[in-house]
């Protein structure tokens, strides 16, 4: 234990030794338990809790996140930002330090599909939850360190590791270390440029849903508060939240 606390503050750098945070070995969900203790005042931001299992990771729209011990790193930060914030410039920011770790840790590039999905290889290997609680908010990171034994569930044909031996809690202390560095300068448009950059969605055609139909489009930019900027026959619009698929359905990666 003692050695994991040392690489998570190896990670965390000088700047932000004075992190709080818990390491456990399971939990049910990272995000729910720091929400709970947020809620009683066990915990107050900034804190971290990291698991090496989960038995019900949460992921976006409903959907669940595979938390298998040994394999992946699970990790949340309670967070208050300081006002004016909104809950895309999180998302952005979030998305940013993982990146920004993962690129520090193990020389691999991930590209961002938006909204906050990291891909390597043309496969998922990250995704972020970001729940807003008030004047807090609990940013999860899921990340798939190695390809679990016997592979991903059929289901799951979209899911990838790193596969390259990554050190688990350096790498949550890398990404600590940049999402607490970047929320004090969360309206910073270098925030957004990082992530303009590692996104490869954009000049390319789409499709997304919107009123339950399914519609093409171009995507042409992101805006400052981490809205998709997208061209269609009837003009520009924003995306605020949903999911885009790449015509061909598959994804590009950036290595
Ligand atoms: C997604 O891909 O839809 C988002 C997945 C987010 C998973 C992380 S793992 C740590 C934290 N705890 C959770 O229950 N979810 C997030």
């Amino acid at each position: 234990m003692v050695g994991e606390e040392n690489r998570l503050r190896q990670g965390l750098g000088d700047a932000f030794q004075g992190l709080p945070f818990t390491l456990l070995s399971s939990t049910d969900s990272t995000n729910l338990r720091l929400k709970e203790g947020a809620r009683e005042g066990r915990f107050a931001p900034p804190y971290l809790l990291i698991a090496d299992a989960q038995t019900r990771g949460r992921g976006r729209l409903g959907r669940s996140f595979l938390s298998p011990p040994g394999t992946g790193l699970y990790m949340s930060l309670l967070l208050r930002p300081a006002p004016p914030w909104n809950p895309g410039q999180i998302t952005i920011l979030a998305a940013v330090a993982a990146c920004r770790a993962i690129e520090e840790e193990t020389g691999l590039h991930p590209a961002i599909k938006w909204v906050n999905d990291l891909f390597l290889r043309g496969k998922k290997i990250c995704g972020i939850l970001a729940e807003a609680m008030g004047d807090q908010v609990i940013v999860g990171i899921g990340i798939n360190l190695q390809t679990p034994p016997g592979g991903f569930p059929d289901d799951l044909a979209i899911a990838g590791a790193l596969d390259c031996g990554a050190d688990r809690l350096r790498l949550a202390g890398r990404i600590a270390a940049h999402l607490l560095r970047g929320m004090e300068r969360l309206n910073d448009p270098a925030i957004v440029d990082a992530y303009r950059r590692r996104m490869p969605l954009i000049g390319r055609d789409i499709t997304y849903t919107r009123d339950g139909q399914q519609k093409n489009a171009r995507v042409t930019g992101v805006s400052e508060d981490g809205g998709l900027i997208i061209r269609d026959a009837t003009g520009e619009k924003i995306l605020r939240t949903g999911e885009v698929t790449l015509g061909s359905h598959s994804f590009l990666g950036m290595e």
